[in-house]
């Protein structure tokens, strides 16, 4: 398959308000790519920082809700009829929780199974036509670290982490009949807001929701920007699996090594780690990503 070019073609981004899809817009425009920004949160600000440095991408920005399948089927509508033709999907919303899954309701947990997996299922397979109605198109699913692994604490993050993962392989597989190249991306800890805007079960006991949050986001410290350049990279050339930073490194080689040990191995030294950078806040159940 030939590199991905972005000059000039279109790319839908979700989750472009903040984070690794904040920087991933950045990116994209910097290439020459115009866009179609989605998010539930306002893309006014990074929408008017492109128009500025980039004045002639055409940048469209969609406020939508991806966790609501009625929104995430207007909003695929609405993206093919304006664009029959695109070059690019990155799914790279996302929302965490934490608890374990006695300690969060049903509804809680489909909530990130509806944002994390089931919005890039419904987004993709609306937007498949456009992807492929020429040759050279690419698919990106951000998964995790937790695609790769599964920890105490991270149940309906890790199944729909798992899922997506598992779409996102087979559809490179069938997608490289029509020339569409996809790559699945899994992130260790990055430097975002994912963990203060992490939500928690609602049956975690209220004295441990600080003290697990702060565990959580003091194992994020990889630049959001670094991360982004390494997945338009992987893009271009078309890589099928990217793992960023070591802290998705290692635990996918001790997985592999100790394909059942790992986890307790992990999670004493996520512990570890954690101890270390902020003694008072030491959580026995980390939430780390
Ligand atoms: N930061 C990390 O350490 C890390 C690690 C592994 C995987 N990831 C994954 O990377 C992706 C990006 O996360 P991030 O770290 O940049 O976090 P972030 O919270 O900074 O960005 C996530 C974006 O998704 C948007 N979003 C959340 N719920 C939404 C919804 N219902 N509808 C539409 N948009 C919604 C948010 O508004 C936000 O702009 C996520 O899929 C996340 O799971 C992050």
């Amino acid at each position: 398959m030939t590199p991905y070019r972005f000059a000039g073609r279109t790319a839908v981004l979700t989750g472009a308000a903040s984070g690794i899809g904040e920087q991933l817009a950045y990116g994209l425009a910097q290439r020459g790519s115009h866009l179609v920004l989605i998010d539930v949160a306002p893309l006014d600000a990074v929408a008017a920082r492109i128009r500025e440095a980039h004045p002639a991408l055409q940048v469209e920005t969609v406020q939508a809700d991806l966790s609501d399948r009625a929104e995430v089927t207007a909003v695929a509508d609405r993206v093919l009829s304006a664009h029959p033709t695109l070059g690019l999907l990155i799914n790279n919303a996302g929302i965490a929780l934490g608890g374990r899954f006695d300690q969060m309701t049903v509804d809680e947990f489909e909530t990130v199974m509806n944002v994390n997996f089931r919005a890039p299922m419904l987004l993709t397979h609306a937007l498949l036509p456009a992807l492929t109605a020429t040759p050279g198109g690419h698919l990106v699913n951000v998964s995790s670290l937790f695609g790769l692994i599964a920890l105490y604490g991270q149940s309906a993050y890790s199944a729909s982490k798992f899922a997506l993962r598992g779409l996102s392989q087979v559809l490179r597989a069938e997608l490289a009949e029509n020339g569409v190249g996809v790559t699945t991306v899994h992130p260790g800890g990055i430097r975002t807001s994912i963990a203060t805007s992490a939500r928690m079960g609602s049956k975690v006991p209220a004295d441990q929701i600080a003290p697990q949050l702060r565990s959580f986001d003091a194992l994020l410290t990889f630049p959001a920007e670094k991360a982004a350049a390494q997945i338009l990279d992987a893009v271009t050339r078309r890589r099928a699996r990217l793992l960023i930073a070591s802290s998705a490194k290692l635990p996918d080689l001790l997985a592999r090594l100790a394909p059942v040990g790992h986890t307790k191995l992990i999670a004493l030294v996520t512990a570890a780690v954690n101890s270390r950078s902020r003694p008072s806040t030491a959580s026995p159940n980390p939430v780390a990503d």
